[in-house]
């Protein structure tokens, strides 16, 4: 089956409420299915959260269903994201034991100057412009302390080799399909329309999260759902980082269609 198309954004639609129709309801609505495809952890933030020294604390903004939290014994690690439905599945998977809550990355709740190391995988590409995204970035930095460093990952415009194909030239903001299949919206819709996270972690239905995807196909389709996405330039993370006048970049790379960077509080 082939890729369902990517649409173009609305350009005259105010940044904020972009987010709020075309990521925070869709994620809400997706919530279930989505977790279910976010259990393997990417290995560039495996390794460096393996890297934090013992008894670090940090932060990951726009945790989703809580995945990292649990990849590092020694780290104490608090996960925020504005998703309640994928908070809801990381309080399930983890039966309670993550520290999670409910926050929008432009107004976290946290102290400021506070904490080692902070983690946003696959978030930052979500604020609806320039000026959103170099604020998310400035935020989480003003969380950390002097020299905490800040792993961000970012979907790639550059990603030829994969199936949708987007390359350097194409539009890059748009809105990326997402399928939900029959049982899922059955799922979703369970106990009043309230969501339903029975299956929150059932990894039998999808398991491509491994591949680094941001999407998943099923035939036939039920519902597709849209997410807004700014797909990033080679480069666009540090300039976005450096943006901030807050941080220097200590490494950056790209991964399987991401793009990534650390960069470390000054
Ligand atoms: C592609 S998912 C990645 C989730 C998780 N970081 C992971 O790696 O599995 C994007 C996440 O960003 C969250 N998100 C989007 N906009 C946000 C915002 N303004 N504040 C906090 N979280 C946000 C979504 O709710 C969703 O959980």
């Amino acid at each position: 089956m082939s890729a369902l198309p990517s649409l173009t954004i609305e350009k005259d639609l105010q940044p904020s409420l972009q987010e709020e129709v075309y990521v925070h309801d869709v994620y809400n609505e997706i919530a279930p299915h989505f977790s279910q495809t976010r259990y393997k952890p990417w290995p560039i933030v495996e390794t460096f959260l393996k890297n934090r020294p013992k008894y670090s604390i940090g932060l990951d903004v726009g945790c989703g269903n809580g995945k990292y939290l649990n990849v590092s014994e020694d780290l104490f690690i608090i996960g925020t994201d504005r998703s309640s439905g994928l908070i809801q599945c990381g309080q399930e998977i983890s039966k309670n034991q993550y520290n999670l809550g409910i926050a929008d990355g432009l107004s976290l709740p946290h102290p400021n100057n506070m904490f080692d190391f902070a983690i946003s995988i696959a978030v930052i590409h979500h604020f609806a412009n320039e000026n959103r995204r170099v604020q998310a970035i400035q935020h989480i930095l003003s969380k950390l302390k002097q020299k905490g460093q800040c792993l961000i990952y970012c979907w790639a415009l550059e990603q030829e080799n994969s199936r949708r194909g987007y390359k350097e030239g194409d539009e890059q903001d748009i809105l990326i399909p997402w399928v939900l299949k029959k049982n899922q919206k059955k799922a979703v819709k369970k106990g009043n329309g309230k969501l339903h996270n029975d299956n929150c972690n059932d990894r039998k239905i999808l398991g491509n999260d491994a591949k680094l995807d941001e999407d998943e196909e099923q035939d036939p389709p039920e519902e597709t759902k849209y997410r807004y996405y700014h797909l990033y330039k080679k480069g666009e993370i540090a300039e976005n980082a450096l943006a901030t006048k807050a941080c220097k970049i200590v490494d950056q790379g790209y991964e399987k269609d991401n793009w990534w960077i650390i960069i470390e509080k000054i």
